[in-house]
């Protein structure tokens, strides 16, 4: 029997390692597999398990048979680095969202995180970010990734796995500033080796009306959605494309609050 996903340690393994990656196994509800010291991953991949969460001295990997992805600011980081920086245009989603210290958002498609750093740099310390991530392999690398937040003066970002629809269902009816949704876009654009492998682990299903009727019951100010330039999931719930550029490869939409 071949495990589709399993937790294991790196080849250099400590006792420390062994510990914390078996407890983690046990919390993500997956099997921890003894690693043989010194036996290269390859031999395990494809074999015992399709992929594996790995816990290195830099943290957790996600590895598998064509590639392994680490939880990184990347994007955000750079984003961050931005924000206020004179000559440097506004983040578009921090603006459609008029996020402000002390907000809170729920970013319902969390995957490793960009958007909400930049949500957890601007609401600051005394502001609130809940992040969702529905798949297993992809909440594990952002909840460990995100323990700590990465930069200064920001809110701690709290990662929570399921379908962002069960948790806006647990949710009292406008008690976050912003409900922000990133889908995964139905024509994916050239990308790194990175989002390539995020993609193979992502749950690609589009935003439906239930879920966004909930986003705007949660709300106070904005549901902020984006979508690919190429793609139709806008149109497809009836949102208008916001006019911002004609030369960027996302497009934006957002919606009001509901008003009962
Ligand atoms: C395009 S990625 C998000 C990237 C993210 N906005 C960022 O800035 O890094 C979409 C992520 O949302 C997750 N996702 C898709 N549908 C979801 C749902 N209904 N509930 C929770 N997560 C979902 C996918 O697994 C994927 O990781």
């Amino acid at each position: 029997m071949t495990f589709p996903l399993a937790v294991t340690v790196t080849a250099k393994q400590t006792g420390r390692y062994l510990v914390r990656a078996r407890e983690k196994a046990q919390a993500w509800g997956l099997p921890f597999l003894e690693r043989p010291r010194r036996t290269p991953l390859e031999e395990t991949l494809g074999t015992v398990a399709d992929a594996l969460l790995v816990l290195t001295g830099e943290g957790w990997k996600l590895h598998d048979a064509q590639d392994s992805l680490a939880f990184s600011p990347g994007m955000g980081a750079l984003r961050i680095k931005r924000l206020g920086m004179p000559g440097q245009p506004q983040d578009v989603l921090a603006r459609l969202c008029e996020l402000k210290a002390g907000d809170s958002v729920l970013d319902g498609t969390l995957g490793l995180g960009s958007d909400a750093l930049v949500c957890a740099k601007v609401v600051g310390p005394s502001g609130r970010v809940i992040g969702v991530e529905a798949s297993l392999p992809l909440y594990a690398l952002a909840s460990e990734g995100l323990k700590t937040p990465p930069f200064e003066d920001s809110a701690l970002i709290e990662v929570r796995h399921g379908h962002v629809l069960e948790v806006l269902e647990t949710l009292e009816s406008h008690s976050l500033d912003c409900v922000i949704f990133d889908p995964m876009f139905d024509l994916p654009k050239r990308s790194t080796p990175a989002f390539h492998m995020l993609r193979r682990y992502a749950l690609h299903e589009p935003l439906d009306e239930v879920t966004l009727a909930e986003a705007r019951r949660v709300a106070r100010r904005w549901v902020v959605v984006k979508g690919g330039r190429h793609g139709n999931e806008l149109t497809r719930l009836g949102l208008t494309e916001l006019k911002l550029s004609r030369f960027k490869p996302l497009v934006w939409a957002r919606v009001a609050p509901s008003t009962a």
